[in-house]
């Protein structure tokens, strides 16, 4: 499993590198917008907190194949490092994974919603496809559902591209999703604390330290 933090808010990436295995960063147009501040600016300060190894996704807003393909390799220039362009299924947005993915720029297909629109971008080139496990939920589907059938059908047709589930809103969704074989996910700082969070372990360490408090009369080993 790939954890990836889905924020642009530098002092939650901070944290998240600081405390958790993560490998990467992703954004979006909503998301970068919440900051309030100039895209490529934000995904400098980014690439500096996450270093050149660490994967950026970052989104291209035209809605042309022409636009996105100069888009995307305006990105690519400006930021370097491990990048990847997020460019939505569109019919426009597969003709450009079509030609920026033979450029040899690294793609995430995004906004995806069916397995079908999953295997035609990872057909056309893109090395991540992303899913919507909770706003698939939300219009009366089932995201992990999809995110199953999408690691089958690539699995069927012998594609190397990864599913990247996206737009979690809670612990049980991400698991679910990685039992089904989803080899990353992308989750606010929220869920990623609550992925780890568990009242029980805390009162584990709790009674750990009192026992060796009541022992040895101090709260370290050492
Ligand atoms: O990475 C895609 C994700 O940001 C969408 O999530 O929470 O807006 O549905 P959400």
């Amino acid at each position: 499993m790939i954890y990836i933090l889905d924020t642009a808010n530098l002092q939650e990436i901070k944290r998240a590198y600081e405390y958790y295995p993560m490998e990467g960063v992703t954004t979006n147009p909503s998301i970068i917008s919440k900051e309030k501040e100039n895209f490529i600016k934000r995904l400098k300060d980014i690439r500096k907190i996450i270093g050149k190894e660490s994967m950026l996704h970052a989104q291209v807003l035209a809605v042309t194949a022409e636009e996105m393909i100069n888009e995307a390799k305006y990105i690519v220039n400006e930021i370097g490092g491990n990048i990847y362009i997020k460019i939505p299924v569109t019919p426009e947005g597969i003709k450009a994974i079509k030609i920026l993915s033979k450029d040899g720029v690294k793609i995430t297909a995004t906004a995806i919603f069916t397995a079908q629109q999953a295997l035609i971008a990872s057909k056309a080139g893109a090395d991540f496809v992303a899913p919507y496990v909770n706003r698939i939920d939300n219009i009366s589907g089932n995201g992990v559902e999809v995110v199953g059938d999408i690691v089958e059908l690539l699995e069927l047709n012998n594609l190397t591209t990864k599913v990247l589930a996206a737009s979690f809103k809670n612990v049980q969704q991400v698991n679910e999703v990685s039992l089904r074989g989803c080899q990353s996910v992308t989750v606010g700082s929220d869920i990623m604390d609550k992925l780890i969070e568990h009242a029980l372990t805390e009162l584990s360490v709790k009674q750990f330290i009192n026992d060796w408090k009541n022992a040895y009369n101090k709260t370290t080993v050492l």
